[in-house]
């Protein structure tokens, strides 16, 4: 496999550098204290192609592959995780399941505003009752012919309220199990669809996750994505690619904090010298670089098999699993580096640290991540 970075990779990764650290960086700690969901900043990243990155251009994408994704996502990441989560549910969840399984007249209505960035999507999957388990879904999507009427709630759903486009998983056939469930696209606007409060989380504030509640939603035939009964698996081929980018989120937090850490410890005097000149914190610095570096490869390992049109579930699972543990060890490490700076906002260390946890979390906790990768290793 060829993980060598080509002058595209290399600038495209340059311009996602640019703006998070031009247009990100400037407001990011207002952002997180208010929860303040970062609407010009997506905007603007929409202008610069990176909200359909992979999408056909055809469809307003930038026909990228995902190496390219990848890199971006690590860069906007290392400023502001708000801002990615918001940019990754919505280039490898939505776009990617709407180009991979939707129908000419799909993408042509739902597809092309969303690469184009001038609407933003959802995806729908955690219920109240339904998290890592996701084939008991309580929501229901109840065949009434030319229409499915849609009944129930959906938790923690990123971009909830700023979102015009939701993909809803939802169950038709009980008896059927994880084959009765099906896909829908809803929209905003359809009477019963109902955003409820926002969130107030530990990290990642500035992005807006709210519960969605559907009562009677009538959401017609035309909307499925996919053959009848494909919704089950829909979400978990598109959950795959998620969790690449949510890798790439993960090593993005991660080497944002080493960065961080070793401007500090060049900056920071104690004992009579800098404080990288003691093994201590020289060799914490040792370990975080050799860490992200490894979590960086195997989430472009990942991206590469997906480019490649090759197999990436187990991939995109040990990247996940691995990045989002580093990005949550190394931040911790990076907040003690910097001692009592490190605890206070204006040094950013600590925001990182609280946004790094949820990536242990969403799109599969690495508890799901290691029911794949054991599942793999076991029958291999
Ligand atoms: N691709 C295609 N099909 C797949 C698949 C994949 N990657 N993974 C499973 N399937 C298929 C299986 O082959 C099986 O089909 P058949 O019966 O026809 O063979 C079917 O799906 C059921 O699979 P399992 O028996 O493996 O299902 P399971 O109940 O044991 O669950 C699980 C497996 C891995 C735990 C899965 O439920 C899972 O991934 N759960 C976590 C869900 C998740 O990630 N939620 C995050 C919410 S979205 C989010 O966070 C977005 C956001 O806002 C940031």
């Amino acid at each position: 496999m060829n993980l060598n970075l080509t002058e595209e990779h290399l600038t495209v990764r340059d311009a996602a550098r640019d703006f998070a650290q031009n247009v990100l960086k400037a407001g990011v700690i207002e952002r997180d204290r208010d929860q303040r969901f970062p609407a010009d900043e997506v905007r603007q990243l929409g202008e610069l192609g990176f909200m359909g990155m992979m999408v056909d251009p055809k469809y307003g994408g930038s026909g990228m592959d995902t190496v390219s994704y990848v890199l971006a996502m690590e860069e906007i990441s290392k400023i502001d995780a708000s801002t990615s989560v918001c940019m990754s549910v919505n280039n490898s969840l939505v776009c990617y399941g709407l180009q991979e399984y939707g129908t000419e007249a799909q993408k042509e209505k739902f597809l092309i505003p969303l690469a184009t960035g001038q609407k933003i999507g959802a995806f729908c999957l955690s219920e109240p009752e339904a998290g890592s388990d996701a084939t008991s879904q309580r929501t229901t999507a109840v065949d009434m012919g030319d229409h499915y009427l849609l009944n129930g709630t959906k938790n923690w759903i990123t971009n909830g309220n700023s979102a015009s486009t939701y993909l809803v998983i939802a169950q038709t056939d009980p008896e059927k199990g994880h084959r009765g469930i099906n896909a829908l696209i809803v929209e905003r606007d359809m009477p019963g669809l109902q955003v409820g409060a926002k969130e107030d989380k530990l990290g990642i504030r500035g992005s807006d996750t709210h519960t969605l509640m559907f009562q009677d939603v009538k959401v017609p035939k035309e909307n499925r994505l996919g053959e009848d009964g494909f919704g089950f698996k829909f979400a978990m081929k598109t959950l795959s690619g998620g969790r690449i980018g949510i890798a790439a989120q993960a090593v993005g937090i991660a080497a944002g904090a080493l960065e961080l850490a070793v401007d500090y410890s060049k900056e920071r005097q104690a004992f009579g010298k800098e404080i990288h000149r003691h093994q201590a914190i020289a060799f914490k610095l040792a370990d975080m670089a050799t860490q992200v570096e490894a979590a960086r490869l195997l989430t472009l390992k990942s991206a590469a098999l997906k480019d490649a049109g090759e197999n990436y579930d187990l991939a995109s699972s040990m990247a996940k699993l691995y990045a989002s543990e580093v990005a949550m060890k190394q931040t911790v490490e990076a907040v003690q580096i910097h001692g009592g700076y490190g605890y206070v906002k204006e040094y950013h260390v600590e925001r990182l640290m609280r946004d790094a946890k949820i990536t242990q979390i969403y799109e599969g906790t690495s508890e799901v991540q290691k029911i794949v990768i054991s599942r793999s290793v076991l029958t291999d």
